[in-house]
């Protein structure tokens, strides 16, 4: 997952997440850590599209359930 490509699995994303592909995003820590805190706001801003639909509606508000499930993250490379 870190450092992979983001929306290039199979499953059918959403808009925001295709646009956000499109872009070139990459999960690197910077962005898994602000996208799993709030992925609607995280793919608005990085698309520029406030309107983008998101199709994540979990997110993990706590900084250090953030930090640990990316640590997990990291070790499955
Ligand atoms: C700590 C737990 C989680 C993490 C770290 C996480 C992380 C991510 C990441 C990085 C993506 C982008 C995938 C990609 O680019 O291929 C994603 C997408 C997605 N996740 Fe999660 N996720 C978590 C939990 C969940 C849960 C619990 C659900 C549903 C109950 C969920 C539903 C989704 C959906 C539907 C998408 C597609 C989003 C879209 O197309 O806009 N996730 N998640």
């Amino acid at each position: 997952m870190v450092g992979r490509k983001a929306g290039s699995t199979d499953f059918k994303y959403s808009d925001a997440m295709q646009k956000a592909a499109a872009k070139g995003l990459i999960w690197d820590e910077k962005n898994l850590n602000a996208y799993v805190e709030d992925p609607k706001k995280f793919l608005a801003d990085y698309t520029g599209d406030a309107k983008a639909m998101n199709k994540m509606q979990f997110s993990l508000k706590n900084p250090k359930e953030r930090e640990d499930v990316i640590a997990y993250l990291k070790s499955l490379k």
